[in-house]
């Protein structure tokens, strides 16, 4: 398993008391592997994410990505872990205003040390393979959100990560846009081999996923919840 989640419980403070984000989550997600999580509004998807992406520690439980097991590692270790092994795209595409489609994805390289020729050349193919061919020198403000989003998703696949870790990213287009994002996810999952976890709302987008689970209050079950919020 690329990503592995064991018996994970995750809880915030909440006044005096404390609230049970996740609740003895099991996620084991394989090389190639796109899994879907679904499950309404509050019930710990987005805490599930920032687990698995090493964002936030579990209170018990264990996380391994890429064969690394998290709970060992230092503040900078995990940090290096997360910059070389794990993409992440947020709901929203917090692209930098003033940087063209081409430099949003170079500048990851730049922040792990790598050739700026070779990232140049890698950047300009993931473009190609999202289809923003001939979109490279366009500033988020020159593209559509669908385009923005698929900038996103090429920014996250940049240095080569094994785990894609995506929250929610249809919730701001039309259903078309998000059926042709969920498809590139899914073909993006088979020709990198990466272990892809996708949050998402939309019952509608789930034909391409290989694995659907569900979440409520905090536990997580495989199927597909009969209603999503
Ligand atoms: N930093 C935090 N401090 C305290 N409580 C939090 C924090 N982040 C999330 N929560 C609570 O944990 C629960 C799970 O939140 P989470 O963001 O994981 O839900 P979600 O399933 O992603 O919801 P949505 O579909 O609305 O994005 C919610 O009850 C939320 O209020
Ligand atoms: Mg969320």
């Amino acid at each position: 398993m690329t990503l592995h989640l064991t018996s994970i419980t995750l809880t915030y403070p909440d006044g005096d008391r404390t609230l049970t984000a996740l609740d003895a989550v099991d996620l084991g997600v394989g090389a190639g592997e796109f899994a879907a999580v679904t499950g309404p509004s509050g019930s710990g998807k987005s805490s599930l994410l920032a687990v698995a992406a090493t964002l936030i520690a579990p209170a018990s439980g264990r996380v391994a990505v890429a064969g690394r097991e998290v709970s060992e590692l230092g503040p900078a270790a995990r940090a290096r872990l997360r910059r070389d092994h794990i993409g992440i795209v947020f709901q929203q595409p917090n692209l930098l205003a003033s940087l063209t489609a081409l430099d949003q994805l170079a500048v990851m390289a730049h922040l792990a040390g790598r050739s700026p020729r070779r990232a140049a050349g890698r950047a300009g193919e993931l473009l190609d393979a999202v289809g923003l061919t001939g979109q490279a020198h366009k500033r988020p403000h020159q593209l559509s959100g669908g385009e923005r989003q698929r900038v996103n998703i090429a920014r996250a696949l940049m240095n080569e990560p094994e785990v894609l870790l995506v929250d929610e990213p249809t919730s701001a287009l039309d259903h078309d846009r998000g059926a042709r994002i969920v498809d590139l996810l899914g073909r993006l999952t088979r020709e990198h081999g990466l272990a892809t976890v996708m949050v998402t709302h939309d019952l509608a987008q789930l034909g391409a996923v290989d694995r659907v689970y569900s979440m409520a209050d905090g536990r997580l079950t495989e199927g597909a919840a009969t209603r999503a919020a």
